[in-house]
Parts: structure tokens; C-alpha cells; sequence
């Protein structure tokens, strides 16, 4: 090869590695570029959602100190209902702290019939039906039975657990020649339609609502609740007799409760009922009866499935 093309090839080389080198370098700098335009662009961000978290926190924190901070010395505190236990307490200023989170959780801030949910628990003894709560039109507890006639009226059903404890129950208090009778259970939503109704016509809406569920309103449709006498008296009359009294004692060994107590009527929103027992199983049974509670407070501080 002659010298002249021998130099030739090595400028040519020399050219390629420069723009090689000069390429590799334009991409260094490019990406240093983006990752510069990203953080400026970025870095603003961030803070801006730092600033916002603080100032939630800050909102938040004030909302507790409305509070006192209650809600570190009780485990039935929603955050979720902040907004709604503040203005429960500026309302309210007399009730103390702890009170105003159970009524809250009761929800008795708000207007019975109006601001209504869906029951939760479906085919279970936590179920919570009343004012507030509702059941599905169309909605028919699974494993409803019949009760043995021995211990209610015909055709009476619960669903089996609760039906179960209800012979149990009943057939300990014949042992003592005391007669427990089911005579109103398990009704449908069309039942209670009918029930509802004619009340309303006899009694007129306002006076029904104290003692009558509404259509989808009424525990009875749970096939878990229970009305009961003795077959002398009148239903009505139950807290005379000393079946009622047997009850009193007894009835939450079985797991039932009496579920419209006589002092509890602005949280079950029901009149007193002595008749009207509900099951709930044994270990909520004690633990309502030993508290003295409503299953509404019950519901708002231990099962807290609101
Ligand atoms: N008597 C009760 C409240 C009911 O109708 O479910
Ligand atoms: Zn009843």
C-alpha cells in the first residue's frame, strides 16, 4: 500500500472516532438534560403535596383537639364521622365526649327514616335492622324453620340457630311450668307492608312509627327476632307475668335479648316492647345484658361495622 492511502485510511479513522466520541457525549449531555428538566419540574410538585399533607394534618389535628382528643382513649372512634361528631358536640354541649361518639355511631344525629342504609351482616346475628338500616324488599333469611308447636302458634319461623335456642329455651322454662309461645316471627317485607299499613290506618303515621317497622324496616324480616306471651294473657301484658320474669334472667344464657328496653328508646327508636326478643347469640347476649346496653350501642362500639 502506498504511504499516501495509508494516510488517508488513518484520517479517516481519526474523523470516525471523533464523531463517535462527539455522539456519545451529545447523549450524556441530552440525558443529563432531561433529568434536569424532570427535577425542575418535579421538585415543585413534591412540595406542593407536602404542603397539602400538612395542612391536612393540621386540619385533622384541630378537629381532634374539638374533641379532646377522645378518640385516644376509645377504640368505637370513626374518623369518617369527624365532620359529623363535631357538629353532633357544637349541638350538643352538655352530653360528654364518649357519649357524643356512641350516638354518633348510632347515628342519632341524623333523621330516622331519611338518611337510611342497606343492613350489613346479611344472614348473620350481628344484622342491624331499624330506622336507619334496611333490609331489601326481596330479601328472605336463609335457613328459615319452623318452630315446634309446642313452644309458639302455627306457622312460625325463625332461622334455624335462633330457632334452635327458642325450643331450648322454651322447653327449660316448661320444666318450671312456665309457658314461653312465639306468636309473631319471621314476616316478610309484604307482611309488614299489610301490618304497617293498617296501624297507620288506626293510629295514624306518627303514633305506628313509636311501635310499627316500616316495610323493610322491621327486625322481624332478620327471622331472628321473636314476639312471645303466655297464652293468658295478652302479649301486651308480658312484663306481668312470670314468664317474663324468667326471661329477665334467663333469656340471654340462650342468646336473646330484649331488644326494646323500657330507658332505650331514643336509640332503638321504638317504644318499649316486653314481648319482642331478638337473638343475637350467646356471647353478645351476656355481654348486653351485663352492660345494660341496646344493640345499637352494641353495634356502634364493639361490632363498629358501620
Ligand atoms: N314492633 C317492632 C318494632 C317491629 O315492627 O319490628
Ligand atoms: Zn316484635
Amino acid at each position: 500500500m502506498s504511504t499516501i492511502r495509508k494516510r488517508k485510511i488513518k484520517i479517516k479513522w481519526k474523523n470516525f472516532l471523533s464523531f463517535l466520541l462527539f455522539i456519545i457525549l451529545l447523549l450524556f449531555a441530552l440525558i443529563e438534560l432531561v433529568i434536569c428538566i424532570k427535577k425542575v419540574v418535579n421538585s415543585p410538585k413534591k412540595e406542593k403535596v407536602i404542603i397539602v399533607e400538612k395542612k391536612k394534618n393540621s386540619l385533622k389535628e384541630e378537629k381532634l383537639n374539638k374533641l379532646d382528643n377522645i378518640n385516644k382513649e376509645i377504640d368505637y372512634f370513626n374518623i369518617k364521622y369527624i365532620d359529623r361528631y363535631i357538629s353532633y358536640k357544637e349541638k350538643n354541649t352538655e352530653i360528654p365526649n364518649k357519649q357524643i361518639i356512641k350516638n354518633v355511631n348510632m347515628n342519632l344525629d341524623l333523621e330516622q327514616y331519611k338518611d337510611i342504609k342497606q343492613a350489613k351482616n346479611l344472614n348473620t346475628e350481628k344484622i342491624l335492622v331499624n330506622k336507619y338500616y334496611y333490609l331489601d324488599e326481596n330479601y328472605v333469611p336463609d335457613n328459615l324453620e319452623l318452630i315446634n308447636t309446642k313452644y309458639a302458634l302455627s306457622n312460625m319461623k325463625l332461622v334455624n340457630v335462633a330457632k334452635n335456642a327458642f325450643e331450648e329455651m322454651a322447653s327449660d322454662a316448661k320444666k318450671e311450668k312456665l309457658n314461653i309461645v312465639a306468636m309473631s316471627t319471621y314476616r316478610s317485607y309484604s307482611y309488614q307492608v299489610n301490618l304497617y299499613n293498617k296501624y297507620v290506618k288506626t293510629d295514624g303515621k306518627d303514633a305506628a312509627d313509636t311501635y310499627s317497622g316500616r316495610p323493610g324496616h322491621s327486625e322481624h324480616q332478620t327471622g331472628l327476632a321473636v314476639d312471645v306471651y303466655n297464652t293468658k294473657e295478652n302479649y301486651t301484658n308480658f312484663e306481668k307475668t312470670k314468664e317474663f320474669d324468667w326471661m329477665q334472667e334467663h333469656a340471654h344464657e340462650y342468646g336473646f335479648i330484649l331488644r326494646f328496653p323500657k330507658d332505650k328508646e331514643n336509640e332503638t327508636g321504638y317504644v318499649y316492647e316486653s314481648w319482642h326478643y331478638r337473638y343475637v347469640g350467646k356471647d353478645a347476649a351476656k355481654y348486653i345484658k351485663e352492660h345494660d346496653i341496646s344493640f345499637e350501642e352494641y353495634y356502634a362500639t364493639i361490632i363498629k361495622d358501620w
